[in-house]
């Protein structure tokens, strides 16, 4: 099949492919799941997805390497993720077995949708698990949907490796506390559309969000986790119960220290203590490292390492983490699967 793609100038939009993969949870059991064309999913108008926000979703990629073959960065993780938001939402599990096989199934029925190497685009998957039926008062459903369908992607912010300001939010939370932070749930993604929408039209990429109990510690980034780099050779990243457990940070930490002989942290990192980092990175499976160039926090803009150039840490630690996905770098065991 041919595709009339421009690979090179991809953004991070949805784009209807042939096949996604589909199965059904009914009497307490998950069906063998299949590949279908249809990209429509009928649901009960009563669905707890649809009113409660019993849902949850993944996101992660398969990578063109050099010699054509395909590969996967870490399934493992985002499937044991998901079997975190499930239990958070009171939803069945989906086996890691299940998880990698529906998305390798999917991942090969797409196959010419998945860029060439070199491009830097690759297939974007996104798993989605929903309550489904005819409920209404307030109560886990008893039917649920787990759907993985796919797109092709290029960068998320539109920077690419290029720096790009971001602005801390003082008016709006992420998440609660104790709430659903950790969780990848859409409730968490549409409260920060207003204040996403806000930062994007006075000019910045996006939100920075502080601990929604102080007020004074930086969570996290809409859509990715945050990291700072300090002049010591310290990679530090923000540890809090209401933030998304990033597979991509976590990655970073190892690769800091086993690879780059830094010292990784999680640890607070106090919103008026920006002085101490000399670069500063936005981090995820769909931002991959996106430098930030400057926070503006109150009526300042922080600019860490300039607003133009990415810093000689933050390449490192992208092109360690993007060799090791494309397949140009050896991965630390069991990061990567094969699609085959
Ligand atoms: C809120 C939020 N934080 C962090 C991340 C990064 O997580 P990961 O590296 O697992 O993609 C994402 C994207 O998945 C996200 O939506």
């Amino acid at each position: 099949m041919t595709t009339a793609i421009d690979w090179e100038n991809l953004g991070f939009e949805y784009h209807k492919l042939p096949f996604r993969y589909i199965s059904y949870y009914k009497n307490g059991k998950w069906d063998k799941g299949q590949l279908t064309e249809e990209a429509t999913l009928h649901i009960s108008e009563s669905s707890p997805a649809l009113h409660y926000g019993q849902q949850a979703f993944e996101g992660l990629k398969a990578y063109r390497t050099k010699d054509g073959s395909i590969q996967l960065f870490r399934p493992d993780r985002n499937a044991a993720r998901l079997q975190a938001t499930a239990d958070r939402l009171l939803m069945p599990q989906v086996s890691t077995e299940q998880f990698i096989d529906a998305v390798k199934q999917v991942v090969k029925a797409n196959e010419n949708f998945v860029p060439p190497y070199g491009t830097g685009a690759t297939l974007y998957l996104r798993p989605l698990l929903i309550g489904i039926g005819d409920i209404i008062g307030v109560k886990p459903a008893e039917e649920y949907i787990f759907t993985i369908f796919a797109m092709p992607v290029g960068n998320y912010f539109k920077g690419g490796l290029a720096p790009t300001n971001f602005i801390v939010s003082e008016e709006f939370d992420r998440a609660a506390p104790y709430g659903t932070g950790a969780a990848k749930v859409g409730g968490n993604y549409a409260g920060s559309l207003l204040p996403g929408k806000a930062a994007k039209s006075a000019g910045y990429s996006d939100v920075i969000y502080l601990d929604p109990a102080t007020h004074t510690k930086i969570e996290e980034v809409g859509a990715a986790n945050f990291f700072g780099i300090t002049a010591e050779n310290e990679f530090i990243t923000p540890l809090s119960p209401s933030i998304l457990p990033s597979i991509t940070k976590y990655s970073l930490l190892q690769l800091a220290e086993e690879r780059l002989g830094m010292t990784a942290i999680e640890d607070d990192v106090a919103v008026d203590e920006l002085d101490k980092f000399v670069e500063a990175g936005a981090c995820g499976t769909a931002a991959v490292i996106s430098p930030i160039g400057g926070i503006q926090y109150k009526d300042k803009l922080h600019v860490f390492y300039s607003e133009t150039e990415v810093g000689p840490v933050t390449r490192r630690l992208y092109d360690e983490l993007v060799g090791i996905q494309f397949g140009d770098i050896e991965a630390p065991e069991g990061w990567i699967v094969k699609v085959d």
